[in-house]
């Protein structure tokens, strides 16, 4: 699907359970298939990035089925994996290339990773700068700055390492690389970032400590396998959040949401705003907080400043904070938030540049930027930058705004939430 139209007005009323998490169905993949025996994973994301894992572990020799709906893995332990014969190709996740990158350099062969154009321009440096510390021997393209990355492993040595910037998916490449090397392996954060590496590894059998914002994990261990239920992914879910709380008279129930606190500062910044949202239904599905979600549409919002610890807990809600703050009354202004440059797409600059086609008014800085509300959206053609997350932000601009809407390179909404927009339309009256 090259271009997407989309009519604005009507609101969004009903019930809705988003697609499973894609960090955790990553994670799931990945310490299943560096455990001994079977692991089933419930409720797996079948969608673009994390079957990107799913095809790299199955070129490492890792017998992975398909099975009711999620997946059976028979892990080969974290030793067991073999050298690929061919590229391992990432596609577009970031999250399966700098996991995947720890891992392999506790492996004794050669491999090289890759990805498509938007991967292949996002920095590796961060990883292979401590994965090189710890002794694996690591390339990356244009001095170890951009993939592809080869790798050869081999013993490695535990370390202490402060990461330079909050990301989960540097935190937990070190930590996987940490599972091959003698002694304890630490990593701390300057905020905290995602958790679900800590929350899971001890569940196949990891030793895992975490104090404050230091992660630990001792070398040597041996991981079993086990059964892992993903739950509903938040930041899809957010979407159809917020589309609710602009579009007057919607109503809608979004059910079975993993909720982890490091994965949802939208819920703190659009309470903040004047939004009424109920969380309720709380129970936890395989170590992760899980809620059903409601709220009602209409009520004004007023602009706030978002910045500082809040950014890693709301880092991908990024793009639909940008349309909320559209429709808050004052300047709503973002801060700190200068790794958003460097995700799928530089998603400050396609959120200024694709908004103001809309109308909005916006002021870009490096580090964020400052959206005046609340103004009128207008039907226009934007793009998505091939950038699922722009693409989906930008349907709920679409959503708010007088007359059609034309999205180009639409159809990569697939990478996360595959019938994004058939659940749209569902959604919407
Ligand atoms: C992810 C971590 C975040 C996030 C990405 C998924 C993960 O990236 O933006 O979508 O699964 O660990 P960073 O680690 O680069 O912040």
């Amino acid at each position: 699907m090259d271009r997407i139209e989309l009519r604005g007005g009507g609101s969004v009323r009903g019930e809705c359970v988003p697609p499973p998490d894609k960090s955790i169905s990553h994670r799931a993949v990945i310490f299943s298939s560096l455990a001994e025996g079977r692991s089933s994973v419930r409720n797996f994301l079948r969608a673009e990035d994390t079957l990107s894992t799913v095809s790299a572990f199955r070129s490492l020799g890792v017998e992975i089925e398909e099975q009711g709906g999620g997946l059976l893995i028979r892990g080969k332990g974290i030793y067991g994996l073999r050298e690929p014969d061919g590229v391992i190709d990432c596609r577009n996740s970031g999250t399966t290339m700098r996991l995947l990158s720890g891992v392999l350099s506790g492996n004794a062969f050669f491999s090289v990773l890759s990805g498509d154009d938007s991967l292949r321009r996002r920095p590796m440096q961060r990883v292979v700068g401590p994965l090189r510390q710890m002794g694996a021997e690591i390339r990356g393209r244009d001095n170890d700055r951009y993939p592809p990355l080869a790798i050869r492993g081999g013993t490695l040595r535990a370390m202490r390492y402060a990461l330079p910037v909050a990301s989960a998916q540097v935190k937990s490449a070190v930590l996987l690389a940490g599972l091959y090397a003698e002694g304890e392996t630490s990593v701390s954060e300057p905020h905290q970032s995602r958790d679900h590496t800590e929350r899971m590894l001890p569940s196949f059998g990891a030793v895992v400590g975490v104090q404050a914002r230091t992660v630990t994990v001792k070398g040597g261990a041996e991981l079993h396998g086990r059964d892992t239920v993903v739950p509903g992914d938040f930041s899809s879910a957010a979407f159809f959040l917020v589309a609710a709380l602009l579009a007057d008279g919607s109503e809608i129930e979004i059910r079975n949401t993993g909720i982890n606190p490091t994965r949802t500062g939208l819920l703190g910044v659009l309470k903040r705003m004047g939004a009424e949202i109920t969380v309720g239904n709380l129970r936890e599905v395989s170590g992760e907080p899980v809620a059903d979600i409601s709220c009602r549409g209409g009520n004004p919002l007023k602009a706030v400043t978002v910045g500082g610890d809040e950014i890693p807990l709301l880092i991908d809600e990024f793009p639909i904070l940008c349309v909320a703050a559209t429709q808050a009354e004052g300047v709503t202004s973002v801060k700190g938030a200068e790794e958003l440059r460097v995700k799928e797409s530089d998603r400050i600059k396609a959120m200024a540049a694709e908004l103001r086609k809309f109308g909005a008014e916006i002021e870009e800085f490096p580090d964020g930027m400052n959206i005046k509300g609340k103004a009128a959206l207008r039907g226009c053609e934007v793009l998505s930058y091939g950038d699922h997350r722009i693409a989906m932000a930008l349907s709920v601009a679409a959503l708010l705004a007088e007359g059609t809407t034309v999205i180009h390179d639409a159809s990569c909404v697939d990478i996360s939430f595959p019938g994004f927009y058939e659940e749209l339309r569902r959604l919407t009256r």
